[in-house]
C-alpha cells in the first residue's frame, strides 16, 4: 500500500515540476530574455557592408514588415515577390527610409513548379552570389485560391487550387531553401533561417491543403535544425514560426486585437523569438498560450474550437462581401 502511496506522490511531484518548468520557460522566452538577432548582424572579413537577409513574399503584408525590421536593424535587404512594379515601389519606400542600406529586388512566381521554375530558382540565387547573406526568412505563402477565395470542401477545391497551394506553400520553400543555404553556409558564420508556419496545422476544416502544406513548413523545419546540429553546425539556428490571426496584411485590414496583431507588431515579435532555442515558436505571448492550449486540449474540445473559429471567420467575410 504504501509503496503505491510513494510512487503516486512521485509522479505527482514530476509532473508538477515539468508544468512549472514548462511556465517559468514560457515567461522567460516572451518577458525576459533578449532576441539574438544581432548574433547575425556580422560583416564579410575583407568588407565593412552590413550583412544581407533575404525575404521571400516581401511586396506586401508580413514579409514586408520583416524587411522593415531587419532594415531598422542595419540589415542590407533581398526583397521577394512576383510583381516587380509592387517589389520596386516597395524598394523605393524602404530606401527613402534607411539610405544607408542597400536593397535588391528578385521575381519568381512561387506558384509555378517544374524544372523551368527549379532552374529560374537556381538562376536568381546564384545573381546573389556576391553578397554576404546571413537570413533567409521563408515568408511567402497562402492560404487563398486562384480566384481568392479561401474555403472549399476538398471534392469542390479545384484542381489547378491543390496545386497552386502545394507549389506556393511547400515547393517553393523547399527549392528556394536548398539554394539558398549554400549562401548562408559559405562564410560560416552565424546564420539564421526562419520559416512561417501556421495555427492551421492543427487541420482546418475546408482549409485542408493549407493546413497540409504548413505542416510540411513546420515539419521541414524542424528537420533542417536537426540538419546542422547533426553536421556541426552549432551556429546556424533554425527557427519555425507558429503564426495566428494576423491583420494589416493583403484583404485584412480589420483593427488589430490581441489574438490578432497587426504584421508590424508581428514580426517585431518575430524577431523577437530569435535565438530562444525552440524549434517551433509561436511569436506573440497571447498567441502563445492559444498556441499551447490547443495543443493540450482534449480532441473533442479542439475540434469544438477549431470548427468555432472556423465557422464565425466564414461568416464574416460572408458579411465583408455582401458589404463590399
Ligand atoms: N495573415 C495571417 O493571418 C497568417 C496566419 C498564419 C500564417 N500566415 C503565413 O504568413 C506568411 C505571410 O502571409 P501574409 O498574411 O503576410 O500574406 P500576404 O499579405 O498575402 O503577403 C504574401 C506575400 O507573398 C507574395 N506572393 C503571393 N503569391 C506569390 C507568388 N505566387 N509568387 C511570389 N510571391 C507571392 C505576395 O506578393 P503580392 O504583393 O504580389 O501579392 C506578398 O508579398 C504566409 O506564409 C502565411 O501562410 C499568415
Ligand atoms: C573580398 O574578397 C573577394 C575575393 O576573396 C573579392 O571578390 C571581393 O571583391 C572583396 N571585397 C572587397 C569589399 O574588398
Ligand atoms: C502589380 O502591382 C501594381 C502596383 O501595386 C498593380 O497596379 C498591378 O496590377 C500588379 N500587377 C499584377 C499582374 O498583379
Ligand atoms: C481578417 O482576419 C480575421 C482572422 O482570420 C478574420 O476574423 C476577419 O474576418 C478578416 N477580415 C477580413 C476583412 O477578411
Amino acid at each position: 500500500m504504501h509503496i503505491y502511496l510513494i510512487l503516486l506522490a512521485l509522479i505527482g511531484t514530476i509532473w508538477a515540476s515539468l508544468f512549472i518548468y514548462k511556465i517559468f520557460s514560457f515567461i522567460y522566452i516572451y518577458f525576459l530574455r533578449r532576441s539574438k538577432i544581432l548574433v547575425y548582424h556580422h560583416h564579410h572579413h575583407n568588407s565593412s557592408a552590413p550583412p544581407w537577409a533575404i525575404i521571400t513574399g516581401s511586396s506586401d503584408g508580413i514579409g514586408k514588415q520583416y524587411a522593415y525590421e531587419l532594415a531598422k536593424l542595419n540589415f542590407n535587404i533581398v526583397l521577394h515577390g512576383r510583381n516587380a512594379t509592387k517589389l520596386h515601389h516597395v524598394r523605393t519606400e524602404l530606401h527613402d527610409s534607411f539610405p544607408h542600406l542597400s536593397f535588391r529586388v528578385i521575381v519568381a512566381d512561387a506558384s509555378k513548379s517544374g524544372p523551368e521554375a527549379t532552374s529560374h530558382i537556381k538562376e536568381i540565387v546564384d545573381s546573389l552570389r556576391d553578397l554576404h547573406v546571413t537570413i533567409l526568412i521563408n515568408n511567402v505563402g497562402t492560404g487563398g485560391h486562384i480566384d481568392g477565395s479561401v474555403y472549399s470542401e476538398i471534392q469542390d477545391t479545384p484542381t489547378e487550387d491543390i496545386d497552386h497551394l502545394i507549389n506556393l506553400n511547400a515547393r517553393f520553400p523547399a527549392h528556394f531553401t536548398r539554394a539558398v543555404v549554400s549562401l548562408l553556409l559559405s562564410h560560416g558564420g552565424p546564420a539564421l533561417i526562419l520559416t512561417m508556419g501556421s495555427m492551421a496545422e492543427f487541420g482546418m476544416p475546408q482549409l485542408s491543403l493549407y493546413s497540409a502544406t504548413k505542416c510540411f513548413d513546420m515539419a521541414f523545419s524542424r528537420a533542417l535544425r536537426m540538419e546542422m546540429m547533426l553536421a556541426g553546425r552549432k551556429n546556424v539556428e533554425v527557427l519555425g514560426i507558429m503564426t495566428g490571426s494576423v491583420t494589416g496584411v493583403t484583404h485584412n485590414e480589420s483593427q488589430s486585437t490581441l489574438l490578432m496583431p497587426d504584421s508590424a507588431a508581428f514580426a517585431r515579435a518575430a524577431i523577437e523569438r530569435v535565438g530562444c532555442g525552440e524549434d517551433v515558436v509561436a511569436a506573440t505571448w497571447a498567441q502563445g498560450i492559444v498556441y499551447k492550449m490547443v495543443g493540450a486540449m482534449p480532441l473533442a474540445l479542439r475540434d469544438r474550437s477549431l470548427e468555432a473559429g472556423v465557422k464565425e471567420d466564414m461568416e464574416m467575410r460572408e458579411r465583408n462581401a455582401k458589404k463590399a
